[in-house]
């Protein structure tokens, strides 16, 4: 009888049950009145004298590990029907996918980067603007071609509101509300009344720079504008400065980046030259400084200016910028970045 009750006591030990209906078999097979424990305590009575004592609390123990076992069965069994009846309703069915930068942002915030690390701190200004801010301030002449209606989106019957053609309005805002030093970089949205192609949006924009204090000079804003195109575009970048004009900007300049497809040789994309125009630039011009009430005598400046489609066009070679604004997420989704 003692082998008999070991042997059910491992037996019970290892006792498995994945339902209700499991473990209601296994109570009948061993604790109801039927059962193969109850039974062998039918048989306790033929147990000699001597070993009724010994006998008698193996199987209490049985009967008591039995009886433990089928509990904590019953209790596993209930929590896992909890888990499985514990609906989550404020889920959403499907997974929700990470979005991604648009390119442009990405771009503008590498430019603010880059700019930043040489002191640099971003100011913004109004979209919706006057004259004055856009045009007159900077220098612009009555009759400037960029005045008219072709250019520039006038959206009220007074032709003193209008849509910005160009973030060097920001520089008018800043220069007017604060004194030098300054040293400000201006991203934000222009708008130009353009007809749209592959290569012209009625809206597109900007990243404006200007650095306001004494002694500032062209060597200053030459160097500048290497260190940001090498960081941009990588360490063996070259630049060269073109004359131009600007009515803001006395000397101006263009500048072009050696060509970052091809390395400088030539090739379609700079057509053959081995160079691309990346921004326009200059030493603020002592009108625009005294039109703002800073001292031309007494500081100087550069400003630069620059598109952030041409930029992420050069970084990534997007061959329509009317992508930019069709919201097509496969061409969104093609940019990650740590950005
Ligand atoms: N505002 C000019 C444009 O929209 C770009 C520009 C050129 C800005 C030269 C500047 C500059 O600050 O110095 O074409």
């Amino acid at each position: 009888m003692k082998e008999r009750i070991k042997e059910l006591l491992e037996e019970v030990k290892g006792l498995q049950a994945l339902n209700k209906e499991d473990l209601e078999s296994l109570r009948i097979k061993y604790l109801s009145k039927k059962g193969e424990i109850t039974s062998l305590f039918n048989d306790f009575r033929s147990v000699s004298n001597e070993q009724k004592r010994e006998v008698g609390q193996l199987l209490n123990d049985l009967k008591n590990t039995a009886q433990n076992k089928i509990d904590e069965l019953k209790s596993s069994i209930e929590n896992k029907i909890d888990e499985e009846n514990k609906l989550d309703l404020t889920r959403t069915p499907d997974p929700i996918e990470l979005g991604t930068r648009h390119p442009l942002s990405i771009v503008k915030t590498e430019i603010a980067d880059i700019f930043g690390r040489l002191g640099f701190v971003i100011a913004e200004g109004p979209e919706v603007e006057d004259d004055w801010h856009v045009f007159s301030a900077l220098n612009f002449p009555p009759e400037h071609p960029a005045r008219d209606m072709q250019d520039t989106f006038f959206i009220t019957r007074d032709p003193d509101v209008l849509l910005r053609t160009h973030t060097s309005s920001v520089q008018t805002r800043v220069m007017t509300s604060q004194e030098p030093p300054i040293r400000v970089l201006c991203p934000g949205r222009v708008y130009r009344n353009e007809a749209i192609s592959y290569r012209a949006h009625c809206f597109f924009h900007q990243v404006e720079g200007l650095y306001i204090d004494k002694n500032v000079s062209f060597a200053d804003l030459k160097q500048a504008l290497l260190y940001f195109a090498k960081e941009m575009f990588g360490e063996g970048t070259k630049i060269r400065l073109r004359p131009s004009y600007f009515p803001f900007t006395e000397p101006s300049a263009e500048m072009d980046i050696s060509c970052n497809l091809c390395g400088g040789k030539g090739c379609p994309f700079c057509k053959g030259t081995g160079w691309v125009e990346i921004l326009g630039c200059g030493m603020v011009d002592p009108n625009v400084l005294d039109s703002c009430g800073i001292d031309s005598k007494v500081y100087t400046g550069y400003a630069f200016g620059m598109g952030i489609e041409r930029i992420t066009n050069l970084k990534y070679q997007v061959k329509d910028l009317r992508m930019f604004s069709e919201n097509d997420v496969r061409f969104l989704n093609q940019f990650k970045s740590a950005y």
